[in-house]
C-alpha cells in the first residue's frame, strides 16, 4: 500500500470494534496445532503476522480453515496432537512475527525432525539468542546466523538424550522467550520453571491451563509439565488492547471527542496503558469486567482530557511495551515532562523503536530527546504538532502512532508506508476515516 494522508478533523467519535487480539489468535493457531482433536477460535484476527503462523503450521502438516461468520473469521485447526507434526519440506518463512519464530521454535524443539525458520528482514535482525539458549539448556539442538544470534533459525529437536526439564532464570522479561521454553516443558522429563524479572504478557500459561496442562504460578516463576496430550479449546477472542490503544491516545489528546471500544482484552499484564493514561489524568471509563475463555475484558469509554506528564519505568513499562510509541504521542500533549525508563526492549522490536521514534515525531514537531533506555518527550508546544512527510521504516506500530499523531497535527501528515498496519490491524485506515467522519 502506498503514502497515506491524515489530518484533524473536527471531532473524533464513534465506536470502533479493534480486531482480534494478535497474541492469542497466535497462541490459539499454534496451541490448537498440538493438540488433540478440533479447537475453534472465533473473531481470530487474520493479519499478516498471524497469517504466517498459519502457513508455518500448514507446512508443518497441520491442517486448518478460515470461515467466515458474522462476528468476524473463525479459526478451526485439527490439532495433530503432541507428537503428530512433520518435518516441512522447505525453509518456513515467519515473515514479520516473532512471536512466530520464537513460539514455533519452543514446539520444534520438541520434534523429532529439522525446521528452518526465516522471516523478512525486521525479523532476520532481531535475537534468536534468548531462545537458543535455555532450549539449548534443555537438550534441544539449535543452531542460527550470526554466532547463533540472528535468524534464520534452524532447530533440530531433542539431542538422542531428549528433553529435559530446567530451571530458567531470564536475564530479560520476554513473553515470547517464555512460550518457547513452556511448550518445550511440554516434550521434556520433568518440570520446567520460568523465572521472570517483570511480569511479561501471560497467554500462553492461560491457554495451556485451559487445556488441561499443569502450569503454576509462584511469584515470579511459572512451572509446566509434561503431559501426554492437551485437550482441544473454543474460544472467542478478544479485542486487542494494542490496537485500542491508538483510539485511547487519539481521543484522549484530540479536543473534541468520544470513542467507545467494546470488548477489548484487560489481561493484567497488558494494561500498562490504561493505568498510564489514568495517571496523566485521561477520562477514561473501564466498564464492568467479563471473561472470554480464560481472559478478562471489558468496554472501553475514552473522551478529551487534558493530560499531565509523567514517569514510568519497571513493570508499568513493560506492561504497555508495544504501546510505547503510541503514548509518546499522548506526552506531546500532556503538560510537563514524560519520561519512559527501563524500556531497551524496545530497540529489539520491529524496528529499534527508540530511535525510529524520535526521529519520526521529532519531524512533527515533538519534543522528544532519545536515551538509552527509553525517552522524555516534554509536553505541548505553543504551535501544537505541525503535518510532516514522516515514515514508520515497515514498523506496524510506528506508522499507527504516527497516523494518531497526524490526526492531531495542523495540516496533512502523510505516512509513506501505510501497509505495514496488515501486521496487526488491517482495518486501520478504514476505522481512522470513520472516526474522523463521526
Ligand atoms: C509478544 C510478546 C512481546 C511483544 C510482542 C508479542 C507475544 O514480546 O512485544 O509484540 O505475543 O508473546 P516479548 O517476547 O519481548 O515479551
Amino acid at each position: 500500500m502506498t503514502a497515506q494522508t491524515v489530518r484533524r478533523p473536527a471531532r473524533l467519535r464513534g465506536t470502533v470494534r479493534v480486531p482480534g487480539h494478535k497474541s492469542i489468535s497466535h497462541r490459539s493457531a499454534l496451541l490448537g496445532a498440538i493438540a488433540t482433536g478440533t479447537s475453534r477460535a472465533r473473531r481470530f484476527l487474520t493479519s499478516d503476522d498471524c497469517l504466517a503462523t498459519l502457513d508455518c503450521l500448514r507446512a508443518l502438516g497441520v491442517e486448518w480453515r478460515l470461515i467466515d461468520e458474522p462476528s468476524g473469521k473463525t479459526l478451526e485447526v485439527d490439532g495433530t496432537g503432541l507428537h503428530g507434526l512433520q518435518e516441512p519440506a522447505d525453509v518456513l518463512d515467519c515473515r514479520n512475527s516473532g512471536t512466530t519464530m520464537r513460539i514455533i521454535a519452543g514446539i520444534l524443539a520438541g520434534q523429532p525432525f529439522t525446521s528452518v525458520l526465516t522471516g523478512d528482514a525486521s525479523l532476520r535482525a532481531r535475537p534468536v539468542d534468548r531462545v537458543i539458549e535455555p532450549l539449548r539448556q534443555m537438550g534441544a539442538q539449535l543452531l542460527a546466523r550470526q554466532n547463533d544470534r540472528l535468524p534464520p533459525l534452524t532447530v533440530r529437536g531433542p539431542s538422542p538424550e531428549g528433553l529435559h526439564g530446567i530451571r530458567y532464570r531470564q536475564p530479560v522479561a520476554s513473553a515470547q522467550v517464555k512460550s518457547a521454553v513452556l511448550l518445550a516443558g511440554l516434550f521434556a522429563d520433568g518440570e520446567t520453571v520460568v523465572e521472570e524479572p517483570g511480569p511479561s504478557r501471560d497467554h500462553t500459561e492461560r491457554m495451556l491451563t485451559a487445556m488441561g496442562a499443569d502450569v503454576r504460578r509462584e511469584g515470579p516463576a511459572v512451572s509446566v509439565r509434561p503431559v501426554d496430550a492437551l485437550a482441544s479449546i473454543d474460544i472467542e477472542v478478544p479485542g486487542d488492547i494494542s490496537s485500542a490503544a491508538y483510539w485511547l491516545v487519539a481521543a484522549a489528546a484530540h479536543p473534541d471527542a468520544e470513542v467507545i471500544l467494546p470488548n477489548v482484552g484487560v489481561n493484567p499484564t497488558r494494561t500498562g496503558l490504561l493505568d498510564a493514561l489514568a495517571m496523566m489524568g485521561a477520562s477514561l471509563d473501564v466498564g464492568e469486567e467479563r471473561m472470554a475463555g480464560e481472559e478478562p475484558v471489558a468496554d472501553l469509554a475514552v473522551r478529551s482530557s487534558h493530560l499531565r506528564g509523567i514517569e514510568a519505568g519497571g513493570d508499568l513499562v513493560l506492561r504497555m511495551m508495544d504501546e510505547l510509541p503510541v503514548l509518546a504521542v499522548a506526552a506531546a500533549f500532556a503538560e510537563g515532562e514524560t519520561v519512559v525508563r527501563d524500556a531497551q526492549e524496545l530497540r529489539v522490536k520491529e524496528s529499534d523503536r527508540i530511535a525510529s521514534l524520535t526521529r519520526e515525531l521529532s519531524k512533527l514537531g515533538v519534543a522528544i530527546e532519545e536515551r538509552d533506555d527509553g525517552f522524555a518527550v516534554r509536553g505541548p508546544s505553543a504551535e501544537g504538532l505541525r503535518g510532516a512527510r514522516v515514515s514508520g521504516g515497515g514498523d506496524h506500530r510506528l506508522t499507527m502512532a504516527l497516523a494518531v499523531a497526524g490526526l492531531l497535527a495542523e495540516g496533512d501528515t502523510t505516512i509513506e508506508d501505510g501497509g505495514s498496519v496488515a501486521v496487526s490491524y488491517p482495518g486501520f485506515w478504514t476505522d481512522i476515516a470513520a472516526v474522523a467522519e463521526g
